[in-house]
């Protein structure tokens, strides 16, 4: 896959080069580029915002420097990218998007800053450029930019493409896959005294005995089951969509 960013700044995407994105790309899972959006400006204080027509508080990305970044990106390969945008105002983005988003060939990204991108911009992408053009939200809250929701959308997308994630099986069982959320996990040791003793009474804590069985049947119930009940405990709204999970029933008695 490849994915370009284009931002006023750059160094805010730095930690893609760490971790699972980090080594999807020097594994050529991943073509990442980051593009400046203030190399596309033409005056002395490479501006790239004005006030707003209309009035109104903050200042508004100005069209000429988006139009000349998002051309220079098209350059950059054949075909067309999908061109997402993050804003409060945006769709929102979820583990199935991202699942669809992951198939994709050519993802671009558009980090908007103060109070947008002059809305022109988008017009132009779709029709001088021929792009699909979708704002995306992380949710109902409102970034300083577009830059942190970059961060989190593209680590979504990434551990998805086929070999991002070693163990492709881990991908299963966690939060917002199979419409509950994930059950908790432990390690060793079996019983852990917390050292130092926080209290005069130190407590140990144990790991569930379910777990130490070997009894995989039994693990897998008591797993499906913790999922279930932090679901009805946090999440309720996502039990319309799990209602066709077995096993839901026996809460709903209770
Ligand atoms: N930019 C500002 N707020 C945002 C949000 N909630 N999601 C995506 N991009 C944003």
């Amino acid at each position: 896959m490849r994915i370009d960013v284009v931002t006023i700044f750059p160094e805010y995407l730095a930690p893609l080069d760490l971790s699972l994105i980090g080594k999807a790309r020097r594994d050529d899972l991943l073509d990442l580029a980051i593009h400046d959006l203030r190399q596309f400006t033409h005056d002395r204080h490479n501006t790239v915002d004005d006030t707003p027509y209309g009035g109104g508080a903050g200042m508004v990305m100005k069209p000429q420097p988006w139009a000349e970044a998002l051309t220079h990106v098209g350059g950059l390969a054949s075909g067309a990218p999908r061109l997402l945008v993050p804003a409060p105002s945006g769709r929102p983005f979820t583990q199935e998007y991202a699942r669809a988003l992951a198939e994709a060939e050519w993802l671009a990204f558009a980090c908007g800053r103060y109070e947008g991108i002059d809305e022109r911009v988008y017009a132009y992408a779709a029709d001088a450029l021929g792009w699909e053009v979708v704002p995306v939200s992380l949710g109902d809250y409102v970034l300083g930019g577009g830059e942190v929701a970059v961060l989190a959308m593209v680590e979504a997308i990434a551990r998805l493409i086929p070999g991002v994630v070693g163990n492709e099986e881990s991908l299963v069982e966690e939060s917002h896959e199979g419409g509950l959320l994930e059950y908790p996990v432990y390690t060793k040791p079996a019983t852990w005294l917390p050292q130092p003793p926080a209290a005069a009474a130190a407590t140990a804590y144990d790991v569930p005995a379910t777990l130490l069985s070997g009894n995989h049947k039994a693990i897998a119930d008591w797993r499906h089951q913790q999922r279930l009940e932090r679901t009805v405990a946090r999440r309720p709204d996502l039990l319309e969509a799990a209602a066709t999970v077995t096993g839901l029933e026996d809460l709903e008695g209770g």
